[in-house]
Formats: C-alpha cells, structure tokens, sequence
C-alpha cells in the first residue's frame, strides 16, 4: 500500500525520485521521504503529509545531492504518518538506508532480538527492522547481507535499500509486493509500477517473488533466494507518458471516466474477430469449458462488484452456478473447491493482497484460476492458471472506473463464449448478443454524454444525508458499485440495496425529500423497480432514476430522469454505471473533496 522508486545514473536523483513518487502517490500519502547518496554520505528528507509538502522541503530536490537513491510514499500500517515513521529508515550508523512496501509480520521478534543485540529504534514501523538486520548481517558485502536480511522477514516486501560503502549500487527484492526494474542506458530504475518510471524508459524487468536485483547505472543482474544469477527477460510496455498525465482534465478519475469508450473498446478488440471470441494470448482457446460444474468469482471493492454483475451473465448465459465471494471472506471460509471449479479472480492491480491468498487458497484445492487483470506482469497474472488483461491502461485515480468497466467487458465475453461453447445459447442469440458487446463503447459515450446535465443534478443532491441506490438483478450490482463509488469520493453516507428487500425493514428510513437513485436499466424488471420507486415515492423520497431510453413509465414516477441508450438487459451494467460515476465525482467536487486520492484508502491494498 506503499509505493518505491530508485534511481541510479548520471542525473541528480532527487527530482527523479520526487517526479516518480508523485506517480505511485496513489499507492499512500500520508507521508513521503527520500534518500540520496553522494560521496559516501547517505541524505535523507521525509515529512508526514504529501509529496507536495516533500518538494517544498527539499526545494523540489535541489537541496539534496548525488546521483542515486530511493523514494517512498506511505500508507500507514504500523505506526501513526509521521515524519519519524516515515521511509527511508536508516541504519544506527548512517551506513543503509530502506524503502519498503508491504508488512513484515514477524517484525516484532526481530525487533526483540536486534534490541538486545544493541540496535535503537527511531520509529514504531515495521520496516525499521530490515535496515537494522541489514546492518547486523553486514561482513562487507552488500548484496549478501541484503539477501540474507531477506531470508530472516516474513511477510511480503518490496525493498530498495542503498549502502554509503558501495555507492554506486541499488539493491531491489520482492517477496509478495509488486517491484520492476527500469532499464535505461547509462542509468537504471526500480519502482513499485511502470508509471514511475515510463517518462525515462519503457524497458522493464519484472521481479519475481523471491528474486533481488543488483543495479547499478550500466548492469542489472537478478539473483534468486539461493544467490544464483536469473535470466530476466525485458518487455516493453507500449502506452505513453500521457495515458498516466491528467491530459487537461481537473482530476485522474474524471479523465478515466471519460476514457471508457476507449477502454472497453480496446478490452473487446483484441478478442473479437469476424464473430469469433478468441483468447489466444491466454491460452484459454484450449480450455474444456465442459469440465467446469461450477464457477467461483472472487475479489475486492468494485472488483467484486463486477463480479457480482457477471454472475447474472455466466448463470443467465452459461446456466452453471456461480458464487461470488469477497475474497477477504473466502480466504478464511474452508471454501468448497473441487477440480471442476473454475476459480474467476478479478483485480484491476493484481495485487490485492486478500485476492492474491483467496486465490492461492482455492488453487491449493484443485480449482483452476482464470484471473481478469489490468495490470500486466502483476502477481495475480503470474500465478493464474490463465489471465486475461483488461487492456485499460494505466488507471491512477484511487476509486476505480475504467478498471471496473473493462472487467464488466471481459466477463460479458467469457460468458458468451463460454455459453456457445457449452451449447447452452443457440446460434441467433450468440450473435445477437455479440453485436450488442460490440456496441458498448457507442452506448458508454452516448452515457457520457449526459455530463452536464449530471453536473447539475450533483448540485442538487452533494448535500443529502445519506442516498439509497435501488435496482434488481444486474441493477442491484450496479447499485452496489454506484453507492461505492459515491461513499469513497464523496464521502456521503451510501446504501444498496435490492429493491424488492427495501419493503423488509431499510423502508422504515425512508422519509421527506431522502434521495434515493433508482436504477431500472434491465428491462425485464422494469415494472418491478416502478412499484418499489412508487413505495418510496409514497414515503416522500426524492427519486433520481437511471433508465434506458424509451422507458417513458418512469416519467410519471421520479423526480429525475436519466436516460441511456438502450442496450441488452444482461449487460446494462457496463453503461448503467456511467452517469453514476459522474454524479459520485460531481458531488465530491461539489463538497470540495480530494477526488483521486480519498482518505483513509489506497489503489492497491496489499495487506490483509
Ligand atoms: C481498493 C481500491 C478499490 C478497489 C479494490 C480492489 O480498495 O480502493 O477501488 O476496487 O482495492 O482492487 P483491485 O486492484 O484488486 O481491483
């Protein structure tokens, strides 16, 4: 939930590193710091707070000299934001410094065990163990007393620790944390993701578990756990440094919004040929969709609200039981997997640490993973039997947009190839079907087009109490990730719930002019969602209802009425959710909140 950099090379490091943790600042910010060594001499500057507040200090690096060193921006897990908690932390005697993402669970025993050995202790984090250990297991040779620090942590880690005695080397290990390596010429880089790095170079390494890297400004060598050297591969990644700019746009969210035609275009492109669905790039073309009785589909936050969403699509399409699990909850469940399970593991990141353990979890008991992610070389693509990128580009707004409307993409494929396969749709319906995926990005952007009627609207509701989301089937998923997206950014008290329960006990906090978002896209249940907007109605609540068009039934029901285009009851969610994205981002704009990066959250969750 932290992010890293380093850099080493001719340049003075500390605005690199500044720039680059302005990009992984999504990743935690409620503190930063840097190291930069010259002359044997390790400097360091952190702050609690934001980066801003960390280029104000160091006159946007300018007060800090030497042409190599490490950055961190923190989300707090052990230990309050402050200046002293904050990375890197260094050695007693000055000589190490460390930047760590992850937790180290066995902190306190080390901790123990370095204090009787005479080490002091400035901070209350984890991570100050590590540098401690690196220092005690030191003889002279940095990489081995990293590596063998290294093997004494549980827990997960992605390290960057420099030594003021071997000036001229970074050394990055990942266990459980996502960690790259920037290949430049004459200077190199590691980071926690590729947007830290992408203005200098699109060459990366991928660091697997276990590997460290030894880097200095012309060589990279990889080690695995035992010190032997590893064959690394570099890819190239193929976006540019403005998919990860604001490109004009306020905020990151606003701009990812925007770009959803084009994400689930490029989701669905590569996959349908000629009224064919083709997974070539992951292997799934050979896979027996006979041998699957089951479907498990496990995530987090939006991810499981997608998932949920898609399994109206795999039942409806597919006729197979699905189950959805929120992995925190699955993990610990002794969950029923048997070899015909097929385990569907949904993460924009690929890295949430409680999806990564239900996975692992599952696996271990016979089911086959097919894991949806956005974020390639991540460890969930890794680990997965097979993976499916979403293709969305980099997302950096906290709450998740793009991310989430691509997944909805991906799922609505499977379904449909899946389903035809299995023979469980006939011919008419499977084209069917495939021409209305294929019209999703027109549908996305007529949705879009909504945007100032939608502005004005915010202004209407950003003072509510609380808001109630509404719908039935794929209109109650919908429901689920709108009532998200607004509680995460806007801060405003939000509920979901299935409309047919309200009358069940939630009714009773219906009163004058409460809000409630009615969504009624699924046309097979649109006179059903009328009756409930009709008992809340009677109650005195102020409904905004989502419809498609045509609907003109609603007019003589709610309030307000936004309609988008008419699209196939099944996978209505994908364009549903638009105008609910832009009423979440216009009402936390309205309450002059920080849109990409609310509080007390972080993109990627990597501990439990
Ligand atoms: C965090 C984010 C959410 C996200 C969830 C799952 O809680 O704030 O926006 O949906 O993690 O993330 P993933 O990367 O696994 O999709």
């Amino acid at each position: 939930m932290c992010g890293v950099i380093g850099y080493t090379g001719n340049m003075e490091a500390a605005p690199i590193l500044l720039e680059g943790l302005k990009k992984l600042e999504y990743r935690g910010y409620d503190s930063a710091g840097i190291a930069v060594l010259d002359k044997n001499v390790i400097s360091i500057s952190k702050v609690s707070g934001r980066i801003a507040h960390l280029c104000e200090k160091t006159d946007d690096g300018k007060l800090l000299h030497g042409c190599i060193g490490i950055g961190h921006t923190r989300w707090a897990t052990h230990g309050a934001p402050t200046d002293t908690n904050a990375h890197p932390h260094m050695s007693n005697d000055g000589r190490f410094a460390v930047v760590h993402n992850g937790i180290i669970e066995n902190y306190l025993m080390l901790r123990d065990e370095l204090k009787a050995k005479g080490y002091h202790f400035e901070s209350q984090t984890d991570t100050e163990v590590i540098v401690h250990l690196i220092d005690m297991y030191d003889t002279g040779d940095f990489r081995k007393a990293v590596m063998k620090a290294a093997s004494r942590l549980q827990g997960s880690y992605a390290l960057g620790v420099i030594c003021a005695d071997d000036p001229d080397k970074l050394i990055a290990v990942r266990e459980y944390s996502p960690l790259l390596i920037g290949v430049g010429i004459g200077e190199n880089y590691f980071a926690s993701d590729v947007t830290a790095i992408v203005p200098y170079t699109r060459n990366v390494i991928y660091l697997d578990d276990g590997q460290l890297a030894e880097i200095t400004k012309e060589n990279i060598v990889v080690y695995d756990c035992t010190g032997k050297k590893v064959p690394k591969e570099i890819n190239h990644i193929s976006w540019d440094v403005q998919d990860a700019e604001k490109g004009g746009y306020a905020h990151f969210m606003l701009k990812e919004i925007m770009e959803q035609p084009g994400a689930v275009k490029a989701a669905m492109t590569p996959r349908m040929k000629d009224g064919e669905i083709c997974w070539e790039e992951s292997g799934l073309d050979s896979f027996d969709v006979h041998s699957v009785s089951r479907i498990v589909i496990t995530a987090c936050g939006s991810a499981y609200y997608a998932g949920s969403a898609g399994r109206y699509v795999f039942e409806q399409l597919c006729r197979i039981p699905v189950q959805v699990e929120l992995a925190s909850e699955l993990r610990y469940s002794n969950p029923i997997i048997d070899g015909q399970t097929l385990l569907i593991v949904l993460s924009q990141s690929g890295e949430t640490a409680d999806t990564i353990a239900a996975m692992r979890e599952c696996m271990k008991r016979g089911a086959k993973s097919l894991a949806i992610v956005n974020v390639v070389g991540s460890t969930i693509a890794k680990i997965a039997d097979h993976t499916v990128y979403t293709w969305a580009g980099p997302e950096i707004a906290v709450a998740t947009t793009k991310g989430y409307t691509t997944q909805l993409t991906v799922l609505y494929l499977l379904a449909l190839w899946m389903g035809r396969k299995l023979g469980t749709l006939d011919e008419e319906s499977y084209h069917m079907l495939y021409e209305s995926i294929r019209a999703l990005p027109k549908v996305i952007q007529d949705a879009l087009d909504m945007n100032p009627m939608i502005k004005k609207l915010a202004g209407k509701y950003h003072d509510a109490k609380a808001l109630f989301f509404i719908g039935r089937n794929t209109d109650y998923a919908t429901a689920l990730e709108g009532a998200l997206k607004m509680k995460e950014i806007s801060y405003l008290h939000s509920e979901a719930y299935a409309a047919g329960e309200l009358k069940h006990g939630t009714i009773a906090l219906i009163d004058d002019h409460q809000p409630v978002i009615a969504l009624c896209c699924n046309s097979l249940l649109q006179e059903k969602t009328i009756s409930n907007i009709v008992e809340v109605k009677a109650r005195g609540a102020e409904v905004l209802a989502v419809t498609c068009k045509g609907n003109q039934n609603i007019l003589s029901v709610a309030d307000d009425v936004l309609y988008i285009p008419k699209v196939e009851p099944i996978f209505s969610t994908v364009a549903e959710i638009i105008p609910l994205q832009l009423l979440a981002y216009y009402v936390a704009e309205e309450n002059g909140c920080d849109i990409d990066k609310p509080k007390n959250l972080a993109k990627s969750v990597t501990v439990e």
